[in-house]
């Protein structure tokens, strides 16, 4: 299976979901700043106006062959970039795996659960896709409220999945299934 971009906007009052363009280079800058999203990304951990060119060009061709998703999040009222939504299958079938970063500034606001919110609502309902996980480090509070928040369900520990710094650190595994959405 492939993904694509939704084939109209997913937005809200206060969001809307669309892809990266080359205006974006001020929400990529404000990403590098943070201590923990270059960790987990490839936003560079060292801004320069050509590696986030760079970064905004990694994002379009993550869907050059239908395998991942990634978009930006966008205020509705600006069109101003605050952060992105990543999609990517998985080997298993009908999966895909999910992550998320909004620049620390419009943090705490609900911003990101409301795009968590309407891309797997999205996802769920109106692709092939059947189950969306996402893995956490277990002292990323933020994160875990908003999985739960959004209806995510604790599947487990995964012991030593994540490298940070060259260290081994276990993830929280959550998950979302079509039928938590739309019942049985
Ligand atoms: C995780 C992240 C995306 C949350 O973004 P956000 O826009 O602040 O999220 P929301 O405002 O939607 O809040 C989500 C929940 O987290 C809670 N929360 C926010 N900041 C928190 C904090 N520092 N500690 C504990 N809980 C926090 C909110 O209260 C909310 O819970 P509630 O719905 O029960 O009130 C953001 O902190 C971030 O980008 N972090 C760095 C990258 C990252 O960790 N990505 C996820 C990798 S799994």
């Amino acid at each position: 299976m492939r993904l694509a971009y939704p084939e109209s906007e997913l937005s809200t009052s206060e969001i809307r979901i669309r892809r990266w363009s080359y205006d974006d280079l001020a929400c990529v800058a404000a990403a590098s700043a943070d201590p923990d999203i270059p960790k987990g990304t490839t936003v560079p951990a060292r801004f320069t106006d050509e590696a986030g060119y760079a970064f905004i060009e990694r994002q379009w061709s993550r869907n050059d062959d239908g395998q991942a998703l990634a978009m930006a999040i966008a205020k509705a009222d600006s069109n101003q970039a605050i952060g992105q939504i990543f999609l990517s299958l998985t080997r298993v079938e009908r999966q895909c795996r999910l992550g998320y970063w909004i620049v620390p500034g419009e943090r705490g606001r609900g911003l990101a659960s409301t795009a968590v919110r309407l891309v797997s609502g999205w996802l769920l309902t109106a692709t092939d896709v059947y189950r969306l996980v996402a893995e956490v480090h277990p002292d990323n509070a933020a994160s875990i409220a908003l999985l739960e928040g959004c209806g995510f369900t604790l599947e487990g520990t995964l012991r030593s999945w994540l490298w940070i710094d060259g260290q081994p650190h276990d993830a929280l595994q959550y998950s979302l299934i079509r039928p938590d959405l739309v019942g049985e």
